[in-house]
Parts: structure tokens; C-alpha cells; sequence
């Protein structure tokens, strides 16, 4: 823990579980850095104060209603937060900053897919620092949308779907990011948000190191002329045990158990994260692809996984009691602790940004089954560009899932895909390390903060 350094910081988290486990990690980070912390945040998906009594936590009013906070158009219930949080974010960051009873306020940071921020932050005289949740490969690639829209690859054609995009190669017409609304445009308002408006901010924080994005880093840093600091991988500043703070949903630990007594490597973890869902017919044909794999299977069904299910009730009568006790199924896992297990050989993740750095982290080699958003790319980038793990090119069908599994498992290929994933956990290890590029860039960050009027 460093010296205080008599300044306070003020944080305001995206209210989803894949925004504010980076956000509050990242609070910790900074206070260990000698910042005071404060943080803002919704009644919706709200935090729990106690459990970081280290910070302050002021709840602002969202007035989402229950049909509204329920929808499953996320870009709808992303638009319905941005439209309501507005004033009342406003009004709360007015009375903080009057307080002169505390250290004084150096800067807001947020997520920027709250874009009413800048316009508060402006009127208010605070500068705003941006933390990026995503990648950035997959923030390079929004940054390219312009091009991407004249050239013709979107929208995206069914007929074009497995076509390169020469511009960005390896990627495919279909790993181009996408979120499905009711209205298009609110997509192309959240690509703006995460690339042309994150341009008037004071910096952009990315939960990343150097040596894994060193590529889009240099696109970010040329395309976005303001500061850049990738000082990630957020979650190893921190032993495992201790992310269990920022779940939203409480997490099983009766599968660390079970994982203990597993043999090394052997088992399958199977996660899509917080926000994918599918149908009927895909989670039965998932169940089936795990339990005839012959693979020890730890599988992660959150409720609401399944569209129209509370939770298991698809799966045909009888199909647990035939796993014999080669699978579980629990409804959140403490996935830092699974990942880190010995006894997991394999991750199965629709691959969210977190999901697949935790894994990159643990050396744990992927089977990629993106859904959306920027998942495409991380999926892209797990497969043909660092070479860790296999994307499933055919959606979610037995046969190729077998064929994966058998190739991770049981083949040669799995060895070699294992040593390269290996190589960069001890990157991940390494950019931390005093003189390493991620604590080099936190050292940037605390001074740049440092340097802010205000
Ligand atoms: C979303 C997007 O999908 C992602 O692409 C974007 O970058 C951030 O927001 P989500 O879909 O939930 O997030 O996936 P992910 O980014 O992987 O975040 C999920 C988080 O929940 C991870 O930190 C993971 O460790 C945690 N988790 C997941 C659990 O703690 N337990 C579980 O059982 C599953």
C-alpha cells in the first residue's frame, strides 16, 4: 500500500457483472496506488457497500421500471440507463464535488458506454478518464467502423458471412462485432460511444498488457491522439479468492470441491458469462455434446441461460443421474478459482472479454462459441492469432463440439495450443513485475492523474 496521495477519485461503473468486475478491480488497484475511491452507482444491479468498506458508495436513482430493468434487448435497457441516469448521476456528482470536508476530486472515471458522462463532466469542469472493459483489438476494430460501412462489409450480409475482411485480416465478415436490437441505430450509437466520443476524454484505461495487443495498442494509440494505458490484466494484482466481492450473483463454492478431486487438467469448464442466452434446442444440444464427450464437465447454467426456462427444466427426465457424477451444473461459479483449479484442462466461453483473459491468465486453452458484441473478435484472436484455443465455426452443433474436444483433450494439437497459452500466462505474470510494461503504465496513469487540474 503506498503513501495517501490526499486526492479522490471518483468511479462509475456500467451496472452489468462484465463491466463492474474490471471497474471495482480497478478501484482497488487505484487505491492501493494512495487514491481515495468513491463510487457511484445504480439502483439496478446495484453494489454491496460492505463488501469494499474502503470506499465511498452513493446510489443514484435509475427509475428504470420492472418491465424495462427485465428486457432482454440489452441496447434498449443500455439506452433506457443512458436517458434516466442522466440527472440524476448530475446531481450526485454536483453535491460530491461541493463537499470540501473531503480530499479534493481529480477525476471521474467511467465506462464509456454511460456517453452522457462527458457532457456532465464538461458542465462540471472534472476531467473524464475512460475504462475500456473490452479489448483492444476489439476496440480497434470499432474504431474502424467508418471504413468498415463504406466498404460494404456492414451491415453484414448472410450471403458474405465466412468472406476476409482484407482491411482487418484474420477476421471474417462474420466476426465483425454486432448486438441485435429492435432499432439498428442504438448499436451505431454504442460504436460511437466506444471510439469517435471516447476522443474528448482525458485518457483511455484498457484492461490489457502490451505484449498480448501490442498491435491494436499502436492502431488505439495513432487513431485516438489521447493517453493510453494498458495496465492489465486487472485480476492478478489480486490473490483469486478475493473477486468474489463484485458478483451480482452468489457464487457456488461447492464446485472447488468437487474440482479437488478431479485429476490435473481433466476437466471441461463451461461458461457463456453473464448476459448470453440461447434457445432450447441449443442447450440440449450442448448437454448432449458434454455428456457424449466422456469428459469430466463443470457447467455453469445461470438462470435465464435458457430463453423461456427458469433453469434446467429442458433437459430431458433422467439426463443428470446418467452423467454417473463425470458432470456438474451450478448456477454461477467463482470462475477465477475454477480457472486457476489444476484439475480444469479446458474452457468452453462464449468469450467476453473477461472470460477470456481469465482464462489467458490461468494458461487454460479455449473452446470459442461467441454470441456477440466483441466476442466475435476475441474468438478470432483466441484461434487464429495467438493460437490458444478452437472456435467453433458451425454455431453450436454436436459433431464439431466432439471434434474440439477431442483436439484440445485428448490430441497432439491440444499439447502444442497448451504451450502457446502458457507462454502467455507468464507474460500476464511477467507485465506486472516491477519494470514490466503494465506496472510501467500504472506508474503513468498515477502521474498523469496526478498532473489533472483541477
Ligand atoms: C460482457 C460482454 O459479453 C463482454 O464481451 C464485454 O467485454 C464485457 O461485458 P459477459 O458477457 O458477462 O460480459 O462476459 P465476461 O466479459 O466474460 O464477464 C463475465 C464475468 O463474470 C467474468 O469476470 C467472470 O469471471 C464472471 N463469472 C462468470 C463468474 O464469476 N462466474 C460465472 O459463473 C461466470
Amino acid at each position: 500500500m503506498e503513501q495517501r496521495k490526499g486526492r479522490r477519485l471518483i468511479l462509475f461503473p456500467l451496472p452489468f457483472q462484465g463491466h463492474i468486475n474490471p471497474m471495482l478491480e480497478l478501484a482497488n488497484i487505484l487505491y492501493r496506488k494512495g487514491f481515495s475511491i468513491t463510487i457511484i452507482h445504480t439502483n439496478f444491479n446495484s453494489l454491496n457497500p460492505s463488501t469494499h468498506p474502503h470506499f465511498t458508495f452513493h446510489s443514484i436513482s435509475d427509475n428504470l421500471s420492472e418491465s424495462e430493468a427485465a428486457d432482454k434487448d440489452i441496447l434498449l435497457l443500455l439506452s433506457n440507463l443512458n436517458a434516466k441516469c442522466c440527472e440524476p448521476f448530475r446531481e450526485c456528482l454536483a453535491t460530491l464535488l461541493s463537499n470540501v470536508t473531503e480530499e479534493p476530486v481529480a477525476c471521474l472515471i467511467c465506462d464509456p458506454l454511460f456517453d452522457f458522462t462527458q457532457s456532465v463532466a464538461d458542465s462540471l469542469k472534472l476531467p473524464r478518464i475512460l475504462l475500456r472493459t473490452g479489448g483492444a483489438s476489439s476496440t480497434a476494430v470499432y474504431s474502424s467502423f467508418p471504413l468498415l460501412r463504406e466498404k460494404g462489409y456492414i451491415p453484414k450480409q448472410d450471403s458474405r458471412l465466412e468472406e476476409p475482411v482484407t482491411e482487418l485480416s484474420p477476421l471474417r465478415v462474420k466476426d465483425l462485432p454486432m448486438i441485435n436490437s429492435s432499432e439498428p441505430e442504438r448499436f451505431y450509437k454504442l460504436v460511437r460511444a466506444l471510439s469517435y466520443d471516447t476522443k474528448d476524454s482525458y485518457g483511455f484505461i484498457f484492461n490489457t498488457f502490451e505484449d498480448l495487443e501490442q498491435h491494436a495498442l499502436a492502431t488505439i494509440r495513432k487513431e485516438f491522439h489521447i493517453p493510453i494505458f494498458p495496465i492489465g490484466p486487472f485480476h492478478k494484482y489480486f490473490p483469486a479468492a478475493s473477486s468474489s466481492s463484485t458478483s451480482l450473483l452468489s457464487q457456488d463454492q461447492s464446485c472447488i470441491s468437487w474440482l479437488n478431486t478431479q485429476p490435473p487438467k481433466s476437466v471441461i469448464y463451461v461458461s457463456f458469462g453473464s448476459i448470453a442466452a440461447v434457445n432450447e434446442a441449443q442447450f440440449l444440444e450442448i448437454a448432449w455434446a458434454l455428456a457424449s464427450s466422456k469428459q469430466l464437465f463443470l457447467w455453469v447454467v445461470r438462470p435465464g441461460l435458457v430463453h423461456g426456462s427458469e433453469w434446467l427444466e429442458p433437459l430431458p427426465s433422467g439426463f443428470l443421474e446418467s452423467l454417473n457424477g463425470m458432470g456438474q451444473i451450478v448456477k454461477w461459479a467463482p470462475q477465477k478459482e475454477v480457472l486457476a483449479h489444476q484439475a480444469v484442462g479446458v474452457f468452453w466461453t462464449h468469450n467476453g472479454w473477461n472470460s477470456t483473459l481469465e482464462s489467458i491468465c490461468e494458461g487454460v486453452p479455449m473452446i470459442c462459441i461467441p454470441f456477440s458484441a466483441d466476442q466475435m473478435v476475441n474468438a478470432r484472436y483466441v484461434s487464429d492469432v495467438w493460437k490458444i484455443g478452437l472456435r467453433l465455426e458451425l454455431g453450436i452443433n454436436r459433431g464439431e463440439i466432439d471434434r474440439a474436444i477431442r483436439r484440445l483433450m485428448i490430441e497432439k494439437e491440444g499439447q502444442a495450443i497448451r504451450g502457446r497459452v502458457s507462454k502467455l500466462k507468464d507474460m500476464a505474470n511477467l507485465c506486472l513485475k516491477q519494470g514490466g510494461s503494465s506496472y510501467q503504465s500504472l506508474d503513468g496513469l498515477v502521474n498523469h492523474i496526478l498532473s489533472l487540474e483541477f
